[in-house]
């Protein structure tokens, strides 16, 4: 929910992506003419040793790095995204929590021998790089915000400084990894759920997948009850346990470091980004992998529970006759944005044909749990918020009906209802009528929190949250509703009558 503030600034910047954009590339040129000028004498030896040296490649939208510009090719730095900047370090590599630093060294093999010649050029012209003997010194946040300085102010920021070989004797290597890092952040809006998916797992997944699990991450801000919720996924990800950079004072040493996360949208992976074309149904598919042993556990618990009971009772074989038809989940809210005449809901899914099931998560229900229950329903229902996020866990063709209060229809739609579409649900927007909201007996008829939310809403985030998010429930009109419950139903049943050919595809 914490995100509605952001509607305006995130419009407004957007608007100035460009301008952004143009005023960094600015920025590097002059930066690196700095650099020339000192060194102007070497500076087509420079050049060549650099095309020689590094994969010194000129296609910027290749995995949309344009790390592919750096000349020295030690610390490479992507800071074209508005939403996030991503640092990638090879070579020699180590931490050093205390100083929120990570230094790479000239390097231990060949690999990056250029570094030490180009910095011995530097040397030699000017002595420029000083006692410190830094060659490259970048400051970066890793987390996916960047454009919301409210959040990013909360957020640590890492030092990434590259060193000649000489300066490698500071920080001995405790514990050496041969396999790459992943350096990221869980504090921000991490304890919303929504964010914890959208600026931390989806993201940390775009970023490692293609390591195949021989990643370790380094998580700045370490929650343990972060590392316990999503476990389950976390090890789909990484072989390794996460380090926490803070808590762990020990040097670890890594081949390479990612610092930051890379990110495509709103609870998306765009295919057309990723390695391996992969895309948020293959995301999908890493829940569905990480969730599976524990729901195997639940099942296998509760079919001991029924062979206790000797023989098979008759509600037990009704269950399997009940389970041939569609199944409804109701994600339910009891604070604000509740659907005060839910009880009548159900009982009219009811009628139509529906099995019901009513789901209140909380930030202590079991992400496996609510994964058993959505992965094996056919429609979810529910109320504009952080919890529509659990779309995830719906299977890729079923059914997600948004019932979108006064005021939300943007960010319904930009934060769930686009991205639902795109992992492949079939997403019904139910535009809740004037008569419908709780605010209809509150304000006159003619008052512009009903006759015009956006004008409200443009007044600043306090007025969203304070009239729409918080004082706000729904009496669904159910003569209205039924039509799309129905349409759902049907939908359902027509996909559960073709399974079998579509299984055999
Ligand atoms: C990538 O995946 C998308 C579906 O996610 C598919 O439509 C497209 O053809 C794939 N492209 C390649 C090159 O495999
Ligand atoms: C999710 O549902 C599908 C289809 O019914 C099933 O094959 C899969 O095993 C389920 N996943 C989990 C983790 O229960
Ligand atoms: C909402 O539910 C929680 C637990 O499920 C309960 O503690 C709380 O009192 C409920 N709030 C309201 C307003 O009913």
């Amino acid at each position: 929910m914490v995100h509605y503030q952001r509607y305006h600034q995130w419009r407004k910047v957007q608007g100035v992506e460009e301008d952004e954009e143009a005023h960094n590339s600015l920025v590097m040129e002059w930066a690196n003419s700095g650099y020339y000028k000192r060194t102007r004498p070497k500076l087509l030896s420079l050049l060549l040793l650099s095309l020689l040296s590094c994969t010194f490649v000129f296609a910027p939208h290749l995995f949309g790095s344009p790390c592919s510009f750096s000349l020295l090719c030690t610390i490479c730095c992507d800071r074209s995204s508005i939403r996030t900047d991503v640092c990638t370090m090879k070579g020699d590599v180590r931490t050093h929590s205390g100083s929120s630093s990570i230094f790479l060294y000239g390097s231990r093999d060949n690999k990056n021998s250029f570094t030490d010649f180009a910095s011995n050029i530097v040397d030699n012209n000017d002595g420029g790089e000083g006692e410190t003997g830094e060659l490259q010194h970048e400051k970066v946040k890793p987390y996916t915000r960047k454009w919301e300085t409210s959040v990013m102010d909360t957020v640590d920021e890492l030092d990434l400084i590259s060193r000649k070989d000489s300066a490698g004797q500071d920080y001995k290597c405790d514990v050496y990894h041969d396999v790459p890092a992943v350096f990221f952040s869980t504090g921000g809006y991490t304890g919303n759920v929504y964010h914890e998916f959208n600026d931390g797992i989806i993201p940390l997944y775009i970023t490692s997948q293609h390591f195949k699990k021989k990643v370790v991450f380094v998580v700045l801000e370490y929650h343990n009850w972060w590392v316990t919720k999503y476990g389950d996924v976390l090890k789909r990800l990484s072989d390794y346990k996460p380090i926490d950079f803070r808590g762990d004072l020990k040097t670890h040493c890594f081949p390479e470091a990612i610092v930051g996360l890379k990110i495509h949208g709103e609870l998306t992976v765009d295919a057309s980004l990723m390695a391996g074309n992969k895309s948020i149904v293959d995301f999908r598919r890493v829940l569905d992998r990480a969730y599976w042993p524990r729901i195997k556990g639940l099942i296998r618990d509760e079919e001991r529970e029924t062979r206790a009971k000797l023989s098979p009772s008759p509600e037990a074989l009704l269950r399997i006759k009940e389970e041939e038809r569609p199944k409804l989940l109701i994600l339910s809210r009891n604070g604000s944005r509740s659907i005060t005449n839910e009880d009548l809901l159900v009982k009219m899914a009811g009628e139509i044909g529906f099995r019901v099931q009513i789901l209140s998560p909380d930030k202590s229900t079991e992400l496996a749990k609510i994964y058993r229950a959505l992965n094996s329903s056919d429609v979810m229902i529910g109320v504009h918020g952080a919890a529509m996020t659990h779309f995830l866990f719906m299977r890729p063709g079923s059914v997600f009906i948004q019932v979108i209060p006064l005021g939300t229809v943007w960010a319904a739609e930009t934060y769930y209802g686009e991205p639902a579409k795109k992992l492949g649900l079939k997403y019904i927007g139910y535009k809740i009528q004037t008569r419908e909201s709780s605010l209809y007996d509150k304000y006159d008829k003619n008052d512009p929190v009903l006759r015009d939310p956006s004008s409200v809403t443009k007044r600043g985030w306090q007025f969203t949250k304070s009239i729409y998010l918080d004082g706000q429930n729904v009496k669904l009109d159910l003569g209205r509703f039924r039509k799309h419950l129905v349409h759902a139903y049907e939908y359902s049943l027509s996909l559960k009558n073709t399974k079998p050919r579509l299984q055999s595809q």
